[in-house]
């Protein structure tokens, strides 16, 4: 066996857990999904789902790795042998997150280098559906590789994959120490920029201007508890590897909290810089915001592009700090996502690391072709949907059930925690995790599988 790794420093540990929040998720998807449930009345349900839901996951999955010191699987399995199986459940869904979220990479990478030239023309649609992608003519055909598209893609499994032979230490936590702040001085240009552009404050306002009519529903309530266990990649296994390799130590809630707060100030941010970019782009064209919102592929990839056609000086310049920011956002995310495997793989058939990236690293990057490919698209949207509807969902459910009332962990867990951090965890604890959130998530999981039945 080798010796287990750990971080350098404690800052080495929040940076990566924060790298590892910090993804596409928060520029992509936070803002519209905050948009279409209600704006500014969104933040209540949001802070709600962040206060219980959230910050007390991390606790106990910080907790969890902290105590135990093994990969999710081996965790699960110290806590109860019965139990090892979940944390190969989460395991599978982080390796399957990571076959297209490294795809959703290399597009970025391909769209910085077209951000020199504005490569992607007046017709930014048709460009990415037609010239860049070639989409499929039948949906579920693969049509060929996009070359466009492969060969970024390698260059992402090779500086993911070098990061993670290099270890915890002088792997992950450098990739980290670099990325994290370049990516905050990055987004914080773009901000600034975006604020300062005509129309950007008829985007603020659509985005802040709360809209209460829909605040009880339901499908509010399941997109902020979905947005926040997305976005702080919880029940994942993601956290419990990473804080396996804590030094025995070290603070637990603090750091849950710094990491869940700096996640949350991202995202705000995030809306910001989105939403005054698409106010200036609904100016510029006298249309009203509604035409221009968009989430995910088509706002990264379509209304983004237009924009920065729009923009009336540095076109290129910025153009080029966007699609890096997602790229540094998504590789950070991308390399916790792959140490789940990693580790799980190294520690259950007592192979080096170099190995089990090889192996589960190597096997990621050969499935993720299957997304290079002109029809990779509508894969891609069938494999998010899957994962995002029953992978996250039914892992915290599984999850805080488990601990919470089968094994009956929470007590045990909450004097770990208290034993060794600055800020004490109480009853507030206790009843996030043990009473609101199976209730929440058991409610969003009947809802979805009702959706989906009729
Ligand atoms: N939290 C990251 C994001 O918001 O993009 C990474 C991530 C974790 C993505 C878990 C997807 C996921 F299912």
């Amino acid at each position: 066996m080798e010796e287990r790794s750990q971080w350098g420093t404690r800052a080495g540990f929040v940076l990566a857990a924060i790298g590892s929040a910090v993804g596409l998720g928060n520029i992509w998807r936070f803002p519209a999904v905050a948009y279409e449930n209600g704006g500014g009345a969104f933040f209540i349900p949001y802070l709600f789902a962040l206060l219980t839901a959230g910050i007390p996951i991390l606790i106990m999955e910080f907790t969890m790795g902290h105590k135990y010191r093994g990969s999710a699987p081996l965790t699960f399995r110290k806590i109860n042998k019965r139990t090892e199986g979940i944390g190969w459940w989460a395991v599978l869904v982080a390796f399957i997150i990571s076959t297209y979220y490294s795809v959703i990479i290399a597009w970025a990478i391909s769209y910085s280098y077209f951000s020199f030239n504005l490569a992607w023309g007046e017709d930014t649609e048709g460009f990415l559906f037609g010239d860049y992608l070639k989409l499929a003519d039948t949906p579920g055909e693969f049509g060929s590789l996009v070359p466009g598209v492969f060969i970024p893609l390698i260059i992402v499994w090779i500086i993911v994959l070098g990061v993670l032979v290099r270890g915890v230490k002088r792997g992950i936590e450098i990739a980290n120490r670099i990325m994290i702040p370049t990516l905050v001085v990055v987004f914080l240009i773009i901000v600034i920029r975006a604020v300062t552009l005509p129309g950007a404050i008829t985007g603020l306002d659509a985005f802040f201007k709360p809209d209460f009519t829909e605040i009880l529903s339901p499908t509010v309530w399941v997109a902020a508890y979905g947005q926040i266990f997305f976005s702080l990649s919880i029940a994942f296994a993601i956290m419990i590897t990473y804080s396996s390799y804590l030094p025995k130590k070290s603070d637990i809630t603090n750091n849950a909290f710094i990491t869940g707060f700096s996640n949350s100030g991202f995202e705000l941010l995030a809306g910001i810089g989105v939403f005054a970019i698409l106010g200036f782009m609904a100016t510029s064209q006298g249309v009203g915001i509604d035409e221009v919102v968009a989430g995910g592929v088509g706002l990264a990839f379509v209304v983004f592009p237009a924009i920065i056609n729009e923009f009336p000086a540095f076109k290129e310049f910025f153009g080029l700090l966007f699609f890096l920011s997602l790229v540094l956002a998504g590789l950070t995310s991308l390399i916790s996502i792959i140490e789940t495997y990693v580790a799980g793989l190294s520690e259950k058939f007592n192979i080096s690391r170099t190995k089990s990236v090889l192996f589960g690293g190597g096997l990621a990057a050969i499935l993720s072709l299957i997304f290079a490919t002109q029809g990779g698209l509508f894969f891609l949207d069938a494999a998010d949907y899957f994962i995002n509807q029953f992978g996250v969902a039914a892992l915290g459910l599984v999850e805080v059930i488990l601990i919470a009332w089968i094994l009956r962990k929470l007590g045990v867990f909450k004097s770990h925690a208290n034993e060794i951090s600055d800020i004490r965890i109480g009853s507030w604890w206790t009843i996030s995790i043990g009473v609101i959130t199976p209730i929440v998530l058991g409610y969003m999981m009947f809802e979805l599988l009702r959706l989906n039945i009729t």
